[in-house]
């Protein structure tokens, strides 16, 4: 007898757990420093407009292609045309990536948390105790000096510790399964991570001096050098973050659209899902920028960002150690909704496509996983010596998945939806005519040409192609 697929439930709960993985140390760690590299409000801007116009798009064909295929990635393509399959392969290749290099972040990000109970971030001698108790490993350096970061790799340092814990966690709610698992889950953490995120906006936007880190946000700086040049790499930034950050381009949308009932509204799902995940990003700024500028703190440091300056602030902040708590509870609650989703591509591609049970296929991708992110952690400590195409292993998982891998696969989404299936998936979107549209062109054509023209200019530009051409 043919198993019968779990389901969210409720429409509610798809929702939430579609905002919950798109909402995630993209929004929370990166975007803020992201922007503060970029350009301040420029970047904001080109983020927006590729959200709302390509990434919007493709969250609509991603929902569409795992609903219309009802399996994993691979059936999902599978179903809609036998050749196609391939692409759901390399959507499942690229969310192993993804999950090994997003768990040593992930794990970083329950580290702090850990810390921030134990009031170490308001004493510096303290922490050094900490790190002695904890091995040499643990990347504290970074937090009791508060220097500058150059690369995240050299930032990260290596935790496989945490990673696992995270992991781990992660991997239980995944083999509870889809409804009772990831759906509850997401249900209970993505309120809490709202409200928490409100507080520190509250307390960010009252800080004496904070309204200078708004005017950095709010307003358009280009650093030195010629515009055009800026520009175009602020839309690169801008359309990898967009995908990475809307969980489009690697099969997480696609494997979750295919749990979602079909009397529901997919356009409906997505909006809810493009404005929650945007409206985090935006006030993750508001709660960052202001606090960095009334503490006098560099907003142009890259990945040490959240990681480096914000441990240095909550030490100077009055009630830091709430504050400092709350802070990387939010993050630590959004990286678990996100790792859950992406681990969940590869778990439900083995039971489906291998036929095995939830658990074993769980526990199966989980060791691969748990292996993977293991050696990304030492890749930053102990095997820093190991180089692939002249990268260390944190960034070259990094690599694969974000430069290579969403452009590429947002390419061929884009392009499959766009030309090949699009009459399919408009009945999908369209819940058999049911619902009607006036914007079905529009979108066919942003799918068949700009998607994917963005897509091919940032897979150019992300991988180095460019500059082995122009060089
Ligand atoms: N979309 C997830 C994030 O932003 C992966 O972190």
């Amino acid at each position: 007898m043919a198993k019968i697929r779990d389901n969210w439930g409720s429409r509610a709960t798809f929702i939430l757990a579609a905002a919950g993985s798109a909402i995630g140390l993209g929004n929370i760690w990166k975007f803020p420093y992201m922007v503060g590299n970029n350009g301040g409000f420029a970047f904001l801007l080109m983020y927006l407009i590729i959200v709302f116009v390509v990434g919007f798009s493709v969250l609509l064909a991603e929902f569409a292609i795992g609903r219309a295929g009802q399996g994993n990635a691979v059936q999902a393509f599978r179903t809609l045309g036998k050749k196609y399959k391939i692409i759901g392969y390399l959507c499942v290749i690229v969310a192993l990536f993804m999950a090994s290099f997003y768990a040593p972040v992930a794990g970083w990000a329950l580290k702090y948390m850990i810390w921030s109970i134990s009031g170490l971030f308001t004493d510096a001698n303290a922490s050094i105790g900490y790190e002695k108790i904890f091995g040499a490993y643990m990347g504290m350096k970074d937090v009791s000096t508060g220097n500058t970061i150059q690369g995240l790799s050299s930032f990260l340092g290596s935790s496989p510790a945490f990673a696992v814990i995270i992991l781990l966690i992660s991997l239980v709610i995944i083999q509870i399964g889809i409804k009772n698992g990831i759906g509850k889950v997401n249900t209970v953490l993505m309120p809490l991570l709202f409200g928490i995120i409100i507080i520190l906006v509250i307390r960010g936007l009252t800080l004496k001096g904070g309204h200078a880190g708004i005017v950095y946000y709010l307003t358009p700086h280009f650093k030195e050098g010629n515009i055009l040049v800026n520009l175009l790499k602020v839309s690169t930034d801008a359309l990898t973050h967009a995908f990475f950050s809307l969980s489009i381009g690697y099969g997480i949308m696609l494997t979750y659209a295919s749990y979602m009932s079909k009397e529901d509204s997919i356009v409906r799902s997505a909006t809810w899902v493009v404005v929650l995940d945007t409206l985090i990003a935006f006030l993750a700024g508001l709660m960052i920028f202001p606090a960095v500028f009334a503490y006098h703190l560099e907003p142009t440091q890259g990945p040490g960002l959240v990681f480096s300056t914000m441990p240095t602030l909550f030490k100077q902040m009055a009630g830091g150690t709430i504050f400092a708590f709350l802070f990387f509870l939010a993050l630590t609650f959004a990286a678990i909704t996100s790792l859950v989703s992406i681990l969940e591509v590869v778990i439900t591609f083995a039971e489906e496509e291998w036929k095995l049970s939830r658990k074993v296929a769980t526990w199966a991708i989980g060791i691969v996983v748990i292996i993977l992110a293991v050696l990304a952690g030492l890749g930053n400590g102990p095997l820093s010596n190991i180089q692939i195409v002249g990268k260390g292993i944190f960034d070259f998982y990094d690599y694969i998945a974000e430069a290579l891998g969403i452009p590429f696969v947002g390419t061929c989404i884009s392009l499959f939806a766009g030309w090949i299936m699009f009459d399919r998936l408009e009945k999908e979107l369209t819940n058999n005519g049911q619902l009607s549209y006036g914007w079905m062109i529009p979108l066919k054509w942003t799918l068949r040409i700009i998607s994917p023209a963005v897509c091919i200019y940032a897979f150019i530009t992300g991988s180095g192609l460019w500059s082995l051409v122009s060089s």
